[in-house]
């Protein structure tokens, strides 16, 4: 699995390179198989300007590399943005949020023209839901939240001890087969004291790349 991240991380960053000039900021996601990239991409440092970080964690890496770290505000495009995923769908219909980083992640993916998305073939799924879908929820509302989610159908978990970068905690959901990713990603939403949930469908990935033992498979929406 590790040799597959690197392999994704490494064809993420040959995708990318054409299109980088020195003006260039990249957005870059969070997880192992984000590291992988951020690993790649720093060999070719002197190819772009700097990058927008998901996570605190992801702003130490890069910084670690001397690759710059940009405020998403005061960067004026993101033409890719480029992070891993729990699971996807044949439509790249995403759940994120294993690594508590998804309102980060998907703030900076709303921004990027194009959000290329990296896995190893274990991520690739029929229908999302087996992994439980995170949910960020502001501290006050977790037990309102969680009833809530109960009424939609799912089985909501407190993660014990994780505290996201904005200061929230995160409700995993469990035994929800999501056969309309859009529509739960907008009920979540419309819930009270969700800052934000780990579907990623109103905004899915534009394009695959999957880790296989044959090689790196593509897949684009
Ligand atoms: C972070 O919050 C997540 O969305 C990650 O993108 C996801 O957990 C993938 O992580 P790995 O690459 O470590 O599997």
């Amino acid at each position: 699995q590790d040799e597959m991240k690197q392999a994704v991380g490494q064809a993420a960053v040959e995708r990318l390179l054409p299109h980088l000039d020195a003006d260039s900021i990249v957005g870059v996601g969070t997880g192992s198989t984000a590291n992988c990239f951020i690993d790649a991409l720093a060999k070719h440092k002197l190819a772009f300007d700097g990058a927008v970080a998901s996570s605190e964690a992801t702003a130490e890496r890069l910084k670690s590399h001397g690759i710059t770290v940009y405020d998403l505000n005061g960067a004026p495009q993101l033409d890719f943005y480029v992070d891993g995923a729990d699971e996807s769908n044949e439509n790249l219909e995403l759940i994120k949020g294993g690594g508590a980083a998804l309102t980060r992640e998907k703030i900076v993916a709303a921004v990027a023209k194009t959000f290329i998305c990296i896995a190893d073939e274990s991520k690739l799924v029929p229908v999302l839901g087996e992994f439980p879908l995170p949910v960020e929820v502001i501290p006050m509302a977790r037990s309102h939240v969680a009833r809530e989610i109960v009424r939609l159908g799912g089985d909501p978990v407190y993660r014990e001890g994780c505290i996201t970068d904005n200061g929230n905690v995160i409700l995993d959901v469990y035994n929800m087969s999501i056969v309309n990713p859009k529509q739960l990603e907008a009920d979540l939403n419309a819930i009270v004291g969700v800052v934000c949930n780990g579907l990623f469908a109103a905004r899915p990935a534009d394009v695959l790349l999957l880790g296989t033992p044959q090689g790196v498979r593509t897949i684009e929406r």
